[in-house]
């Protein structure tokens, strides 16, 4: 390449740097306050985050069958997808884990299905219907008793099972 053709591309290149500088390539826009509530759907090991509602397995089996026992089976037994009701020993590496022998915390469980089910309309269910999943889920499960109601007071209290089995890896870092 001559010398004036590599002062040609860097004059170029100078111009082209000092042009996107000057002016954005006004791509978005600003995000609302309401927009990233919808977004913002994280609840904790504790119950922070939980949305008023209530929900009972009564409740729950209706709206399971309608919407779920297609892919996880009658009595939440698993079908085409896993199992939600449930579960053998976690007595060897490659053992199911399922929600009654695993989940560490009953708040996971509204949060799953609120933001990922069901699998092909995720974030379509009411705070309402799923607390009603998660009291039928429960209740199948033996968690809680049939009449038991969901709701942010009642939900975190649930006890899972395998909850005290966690190692912390490094404590210290909590
Ligand atoms: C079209 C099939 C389909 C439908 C309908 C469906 N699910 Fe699922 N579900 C899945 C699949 C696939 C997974 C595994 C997803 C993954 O691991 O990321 C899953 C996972 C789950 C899990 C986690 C289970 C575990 O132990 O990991 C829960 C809880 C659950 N679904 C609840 C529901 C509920 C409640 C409904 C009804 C509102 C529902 N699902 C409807 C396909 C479905």
């Amino acid at each position: 390449m001559s010398t004036r053709r590599i002062a040609a591309a860097a004059l170029l290149f100078t111009l082209a740097a000092n042009s996107s500088l000057a002016e954005s390539p006004r791509l978005g826009k600003s995000i609302t306050e309401v927009e990233i509530a919808a977004w913002d759907l994280s609840i904790l090991g504790d119950g922070t985050g939980l949305p008023s509602g209530s929900g009972t397995a009564a409740e729950g089996a209706a709206i399971y069958a309608q919407k779920c026992v297609a892919c996880h089976g009658e009595g939440g037994k698993g079908g085409n997808n896993g199992a939600v009701v449930g579960g053998g020993p976690l007595d060897r590496i490659e053992a199911t884990k399922t929600i009654v022998n695993f989940w560490g915390y009953p708040t996971t469980v509204f949060d799953f299905i609120r933001r990922a089910m069901p699998w092909q309309q995720p974030r379509t269910l009411s705070n309402d219907e799923v607390y009603a999943l998660v009291a039928f889920i429960f209740a199948q499960n033996k968690l809680i008793g049939e009449k038991d109601a969901m709701n942010a007071q009642t939900l975190p209290k649930v006890k899972m099972p395998n909850r005290d089995n966690f190692i912390v890896r490094f404590p210290k870092e909590i």
